[in-house]
């Protein structure tokens, strides 16, 4: 590597390239490929894109090695000890932290948003009632584009703007509903007087019963919408800028990002998790399910633990068990085995060579769920909590990628190892 002129040279047999480095504001820099192949013939192979920038972006900054989340350069402890939800889900769109008014502006235009057409009331009577509430997000997500899509210009600041409040306003109204559906209860009422966090539990709970708000609870739940509103390209991310990018409409796009946000790999983990705890049973039991882990003969693994990016710490996931200290001795009963087994099971997971040498800690959904749980949420509702938290980050992402100035379609493409036929056999000669 040349760091001079900042460029790498790759040769092959038969040809030799010059490819310019991009630099990053922070963190690694970027080998532009852009005319890889059309000098060598060649392509690149990174089959789950782990060393691949598919964009440029302002917006998250991880460093994986160090444990570091920044929103808009802003890191993560600080915002979730010192700001709210709104004020990141402002700065996450706008690049900067709101005044008073701005922010006072901000929750208008959210807040009236937050009505939900009548044809997507009635489309949750349609759904089962064992219907996963994640397949009910998606969609009921996408079917706001049935109602939404004739006239939206992509490209038009307007409409990008229009869309952005659309769908953070009507995603926690979406949510509430998927949760009484499934409840056989109604909805809470809206109170212009509590904070975001606390109507999200007025919503779910204050439909039929005097719900005392538990100011701890709501706290809890503001820091994890915080911590969950965006991480840069992840899987689900990718999945609404991979959509967008054909230029679709946008709430189909984040629908994409729900379903993608839906698999255990992912979003999927901390309702994962809560079924492992309940397998696992009781602490004696820990090393048995640690070594199911580590056998490579068993499909297995240990869920909230390990991450693609962070390979040292989840600062979400310190955050989190402090959080759940927090919930769980604000309960009248706060002994919690599970939470105890949780603790147990990350102390000895992280003393164990097989973790260590991969690098593997608790991630930001080993906890989640305990606290989710502790508010009265069925573990199915866990993940669709992540999605309306992250709703903030894949909608700034799509309307960063439309910012653009051109709009590319994405298209990665493959290497083949299938046959070659040139000669079609005619069916009568088989
Ligand atoms: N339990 C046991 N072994 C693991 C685990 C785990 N949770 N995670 C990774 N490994 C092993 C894996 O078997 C591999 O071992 P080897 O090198 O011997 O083949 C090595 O660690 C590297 O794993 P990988 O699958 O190549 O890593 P990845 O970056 O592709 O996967 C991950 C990251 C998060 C999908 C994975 O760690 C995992 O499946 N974890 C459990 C699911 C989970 O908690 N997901 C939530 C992620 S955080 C929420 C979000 O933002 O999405």
């Amino acid at each position: 590597m040349s760091s001079k002129n900042k460029s790498v040279n790759l040769t092959s047999d038969s040809s030799s390239i010059e490819l310019d480095i991009k630099e990053a504001s922070v963190g690694p820099s970027v080998v532009d490929l852009k005319n890889l192949y059309k000098e060598t013939g060649l392509f690149t192979f990174d089959p789950a894109y782990s060393t691949t920038a598919s964009c440029v972006s302002h917006v998250t900054y991880i460093d994986g090695d160090e444990g570091i989340l920044e929103y808009r350069g802003y890191p993560i402890e600080q915002l979730a000890a010192k700001s709210t939800y709104l004020e990141v889900a402002y700065l996450l769109f706008n690049g900067e932290l709101p005044s008073v008014n701005n922010l006072q502006e901000f929750r208008s235009q959210v807040k009236a948003n937050m009505i939900l057409p009548e044809q997507t009331k009635t489309l949750f009577q349609g759904f089962d009632e064992s219907a996963h509430p994640m397949a009910m997000l998606t969609t009921s997500i996408a079917s706001l584009s049935s109602l939404y899509h004739e006239g939206i210009d992509v490209k038009n600041y307007k409409h990008q703007k229009e869309f952005f409040f659309n769908v953070l306003g009507k995603t926690p109204i979406l949510v509430a509903n998927i949760f009484n559906h499934r409840n056989h209860t109604n909805m809470g009422q809206y109170d212009e007087d509590l904070t975001y966090a606390e109507n999200i539990l007025r919503l779910f709970f204050g439909g039929d019963t005097n719900y005392e708000i538990n100011p701890v609870f709501a706290k809890a739940l503001d820091i994890l919408l915080v911590l969950h509103a965006d991480h840069e390209q992840n899987c689900s991310t990718s999945s609404v800028r991979l959509a967008g990018s054909s230029g679709t409409n946008p709430y189909a796009a984040i629908a994409a990002g729900v379903a993608a946000l839906w698999g255990p790999a992912h979003g999927g983990a901390n309702e994962a998790v809560v079924k492992m705890f309940g397998e696992i049973e009781s602490k004696e039991n820990i090393s048995k399910y640690i070594a199911k882990a580590k056998d490579k003969n068993d499909r297995f693994r240990l869920m909230g633990f390990g991450h693609r990016v962070y390979k040292n710490f989840d600062p979400r996931a310190t955050i989190i068990r402090e959080e759940c200290h927090k919930v769980l001795n604000a309960l009248e009963n706060n002994n919690n085995p599970m939470f105890e087994l949780a603790q147990e099971l990350e102390q000895i997971a992280l003393q164990d060579e097989y973790f260590i040498e991969r690098n593997l800690y608790p991630n930001v959904d080993f906890y989640s769920g305990i606290i989710y749980q502790a508010m009265g949420l069925p573990k199915e509702m866990f993940t669709v909590m992540f999605a309306l938290a992250r709703t903030v980050g894949w909608a700034t992402h799509w309307c960063e990628m439309m910012a653009q100035p051109k709009l590319k379609i994405g298209r990665p493409r493959q290497l083949y190892l299938g046959e070659e036929r040139r000669n079609y056999i005619s069916i009568d000669q088989r």
